[in-house]
């Protein structure tokens, strides 16, 4: 009877440790990553870090347009038929096409189509929309 209890647990246990052995090592790896600063908000130049306390289009977001999205989203025939070349197009990309959605890939395929924003870009567009998207 102990005999069989023990082989029982062993069996059970072993599973149940390697999964939370793995999971610490996924929380301390990802813990790591996020302490590093610079790797998280790699500092662009004419700024001292991310900016995430004053962000302004003039300053933030039109150079993260400018370098991400419009290759394929300005012209006479943007991608989407979205333009993101004025502040009032992006003011209406976040109101109506669902930019963030997009940013994100949650729900909505993926832009840049070429790979994530950077996580300081994304965390300055969604700090540019909660203060109420200023243009300076
Ligand atoms: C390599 C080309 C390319 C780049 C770069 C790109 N996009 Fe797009 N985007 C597309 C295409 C193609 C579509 C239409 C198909 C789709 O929705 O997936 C689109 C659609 C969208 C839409 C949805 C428009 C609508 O009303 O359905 C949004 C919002 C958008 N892009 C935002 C962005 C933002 C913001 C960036 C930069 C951070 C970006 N895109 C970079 C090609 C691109």
């Amino acid at each position: 009877m102990m005999a069989f209890q023990k082989t029982k647990m062993n069996t059970t246990l072993l599973p149940r440790l390697l999964a939370c052995s793995s999971f610490v090592l996924l929380i301390s790896l990802s813990s790591c990553y996020y302490d590093n600063e610079e790797a998280l908000y790699p500092v662009r130049p004419g700024t001292s870090s991310c900016d995430t306390a004053n962000p302004t289009y003039a300053l933030t977001i039109q150079p993260i347009m400018q370098n991400n999205c419009q290759g394929c989203h300005s012209g006479s025939a943007p991608s989407g038929n979205l333009d993101l070349t004025t502040l009032d197009n992006v003011i209406a990309g976040v109101n109506n096409h669902h930019l963030m959605g997009h940013v994100m890939g949650n729900s909505y395929s993926l832009m840049p189509t070429t790979g994530s924003l950077s996580d300081c870009n994304i965390a300055e567009l969604n700090a540019w929309i909660i203060k109420g998207m200023p243009a300076k």
